[in-house]
C-alpha cells in the first residue's frame, strides 16, 4: 500500500520481499554504526515481520518502505515509531535509514519532509522527535532541514551515552479558524 509519493521517492508498507533489499541496509556496518549495529537476515525477517503484523494494524504507521521511483528499488525506511517512554513521556518519533549507496542526494530530507507533513496533517499528531546520537552529524542535518530543534538529552538503559532529542510540534497547534 502506498502511504506518500515524492518527487524521485514513493514510500509505501514493506512486504516480506523487501527483506533482501533491507539485508543492504541492516547489514551494513557503516549504516548501522549509529544504532544497534548489523543485524543478521533471521532479524531483519523478524523485522519487517513486524511492521507488516504489529505496527500497521495497531498504530496505522510505523516504518515505509522508501522506494527510488527511477530504479525502482528499496532503498530504505522512513516513517514513525511509537515510543511509550522518553524521558517519562510518550512519543512519536521519525526514524530514518537508507542505503550507503544512495547518501548525499537529498532522498533522505525529501522521504523526512513528506512523513513529517503526514504525520502533522494527514495523522494530526502534535509533535514530533528524532533520537539522534550527537556524533551522526548527517542525521542531524536532515532534522534540522526538516524544522526539528535540540531539545534536550535521553539516556536509554545500555546505552554508554545520552542522545540528542530534536523536537518540533504541529505548526497548526494553537492555529484560531
Ligand atoms: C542519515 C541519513 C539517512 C541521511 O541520508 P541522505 O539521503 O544522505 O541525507 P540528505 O542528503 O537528505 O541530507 C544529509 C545532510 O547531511 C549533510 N552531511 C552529510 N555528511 C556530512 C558530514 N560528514 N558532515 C556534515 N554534514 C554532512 C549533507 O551535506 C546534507 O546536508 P545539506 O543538504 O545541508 O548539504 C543516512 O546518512 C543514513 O542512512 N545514515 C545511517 C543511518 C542513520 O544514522 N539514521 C539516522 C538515525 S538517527
Amino acid at each position: 500500500m502506498i502511504v506518500l509519493e515524492t518527487e524521485r521517492l514513493i514510500l509505501r508498507h514493506f512486504h516480506l520481499l523487501d527483506v533482501a533489499a533491507m539485508q543492504r541496509i541492516f547489514g551494513d556496518a557503516e549504516v548501522m554504526r549509529f544504532g544497534p549495529g548489523v543485524q543478521t537476515a533471521e532479524w531483519i525477517r523478524n523485522w519487517v515481520q513486524g511492521c507488516l503484523e504489529n505496527y500497521y494494524p495497531k498504530w496505522g504507521f510505523g516504518p515505509w518502505a522508501v522506494v527510488e521511483k527511477r530504479r525502482r528499488e528499496t532503498i530504505g525506511y522512513c516513517g514513525l515509531f511509537y515510543f511509550p517512554d522518553v524521558a517519562r513521556q510518550p512519543e512519536v518519533e521519525i526514524g530514518y535509514r537508507l542505503a550507503r549507496a544512495v547518501w548525499g542526494q537529498g532522498y533522505a530530507t525529501e522521504a523526512v519532509l513528506a512523513v513529517r507533513d503526514y504525520a502533522f496533517n494527514v495523522l494530526c499528531l502534535q509533535r514530533l522527535i528524532a533520537m539522534i546520537d550527537p556524533q551522526n552529524v548527517p542525521s542531524i542535518r536532515v532534522a534540522e532541514k526538516a524544522g526539528m530543534r535540540y531539545e534536550k538529552d535521553v539516556m536509554f538503559e545500555g546505552y554508554t551515552h545520552p542522545d540528542h532529542v530534536y523536537a518540533m510540534a504541529n505548526p497548526a497547534q494553537g492555529v484560531s479558524s
